[in-house]
C-alpha cells in the first residue's frame, strides 16, 4: 500500500503488499508440514505420498496446488521440499518468457529437486509445450542454429518434481493438468484454524492478546491466513498509536472498524462490488467484464481475489449469464428486496 494511509485505504485486502509485509510473511511461513495449520485433507494425502516416495527412493509426482491468494500454496511447496530434503527452485509463469529461460533452470535440478512455478496458468503456450516432455520423461528438446542447419537436440534431465501453483484452476489447459499426478484444491480456513495461526503469529511478535480478540480477528480475515496476519499487524499498530495495550476484544473491534472492515470481514471494495451489482445491475446477472468496467478494476482481480470469498460466504452466485447477488448480500448492505 505504497504512499497510502493504511487506515484510510479502501482496499485493505488488496493482494499487493508492502515489502515490510513480505519480510514479515516470510518469517511467519510454516517451515515444516507439522506446523502447517488446516487443509487437513491435503496434508493427509501428502504425508502418505511423501512417505511412499521416500521408501521407493523416488522423486514425488508432479503436484498442482490451486486456490485463492494467501491460502498457503507457496508455503506448502516449501514445506514439501523440506520434508523431502531437497532443493526448491522458484519461478513464475509470467517470469518465463521463452522456453530458453527454462533450460538453465531445468538442467540445474538434481534428482528429486523441486521446481516451483507460481501462477502456472500464465505460462505461454510455447513454454507449456516445452514443459510436457520434461514432466513426462524428464527430457527436453531444443533447437540450435537457424535455417537449414537447425538441429533438434534431446537432453535428459534428472528426475525432478514440478509443483505448480495457480489461483485459476479453470485456466489450466487439459494437457498440462493431466501431467500432474496430484491435484490439491485449497479451501478457505475456518475460524478455529485462523485463530491458531493468529495465536502463533502473536507469539512470534511477542504480543499479549486475549482469546476473544484473536477470535474477532480470525472472524474477519476472509478465511485467509495472509489476511489474518495482516490484520493482526494492523491491530497491533493501531493499539500502539493509541497507546493502549493490545489485549482485549474492544481494541480489536475499534481497529477493525477504523479499517472499515465489517462483521462479515468485507472491506470497502467488497462492499462497492456488491453495491454496483445490486444498484447498477439490479442484482444481476452481470458479466464480469461489465462489473470490471463499472468498478474500474481488472476482471482478473475480481475473479481471483474478490469473488472467491463472496461466493464462499454465499453473498454472490455465479451462473452462466453472470454474477447474481443473493438475499444475504442485500441484507448485509441493508437494501431491501422489492
Ligand atoms: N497453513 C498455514 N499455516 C500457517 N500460516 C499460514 C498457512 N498458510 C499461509 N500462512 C501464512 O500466510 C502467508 C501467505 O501464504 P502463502 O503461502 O504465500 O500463500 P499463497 O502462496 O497461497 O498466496 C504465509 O507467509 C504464512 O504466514
Ligand atoms: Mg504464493
Amino acid at each position: 500500500m505504497k504512499g497510502k494511509d493504511i487506515f484510510n485505504s479502501e482496499r485493505f485486502f488488496a493482494p499487493v503488499s508492502s515489502e515490510e509485509e513480505a519480510v514479515f510473511n516470510l518469517s511467519l511461513r510454516p517451515k515444516e508440514i507439522k506446523d502447517f495449520v488446516g487443509q487437513t485433507n491435503i496434508i493427509k494425502t501428502l504425508r502418505i505420498t511423501i512417505e511412499a516416495a521416500q521408501k521407493r527412493g523416488e522423486p514425488l509426482e508432479h503436484i498442482l496446488l490451486a486456490g485463492p491468494p494467501g491460502l498457503g500454496k507457496t508455503s506448502l511447496a516449501y514445506c514439501i521440499a523440506n520434508a523431502m530434503g531437497v532443493k526448491l527452485t522458484s519461478t513464475s509463469g509470467p517470469a518465463i518468457e521463452r522456453a530458453g529461460d527454462l533450460i538453465g533452470i531445468l538442467t540445474n535440478l538434481d534428482k528429486g529437486d523441486i521446481l516451483f512455478i507460481d501462477e502456472i496458468h500464465r505460462l505461454s503456450r510455447v513454454v507449456e509445450e516445452f514443459l510436457y516432455p520434461a514432466m513426462e520423461n524428464y527430457q527436453i528438446d531444443f533447437v540450435i542454429d537457424k535455417g537449414p542447419y537447425a538441429k533438434s537436440i534431446k537432453f535428459n534431465l534428472k528426475p525432478f518434481t514440478l509443483i505448480g501453483a495457480t489461483t485459476r484452476q479453470g485456466s489450466i489447459s487439459g494437457p498440462l493438468r493431466s501431467r500432474f499426478g496430484l491435484f490439491f484444491n485449497f479451501e478457505f480456513y475456518n475460524t478455529d484454524e485462523l485463530s491458531l495461526i493468529i495465536r502463533k503469529s502473536g507469539l512470534h511478535l511477542n504480543l499479549d492478546i486475549e482469546r476473544e480478540a484473536v477470535y474477532e480477528i480470525a472472524r474477519r480475515s476472509r478465511g485467509t491466513p495472509r489476511l489474518a496476519n495482516r490484520l493482526l499487524r494492523r491491530v497491533r499498530d493501531y493499539a500502539q498509536v493509541k497507546g493502549r495495550p493490545l489485549a482485549g476484544r474492544e481494541i480489536v473491534e475499534e481497529a477493525l472498524n477504523s479499517l472499515k472492515i465489517d462483521k462479515a470481514g468485507l472491506d470497502e471494495f467488497d462492499r462497492r462490488y456488491l453495491k454496483v451489482l445490486i444498484e447498477i445491475y439490479k442484482g444481476g446477472p452481470a458479466g464480469v467484464e461489465a462489473l470490471s468496467a463499472s468498478l474500474n478494476e481488472s476482471a482478473d482481480t475480481l475473479i481471483d481475489v474478490i469473488e472467491p470469498y463472496l461466493l464462499q460466504i454465499g453473498f454472490i452466485k455465479r451462473g452462466n449469464r453472470g454474477r447474481l447477488a443473493t438475499e444475504k448480500a442485500y441484507e448485509h448492505l441493508g437494501v431491501f428486496l422489492k
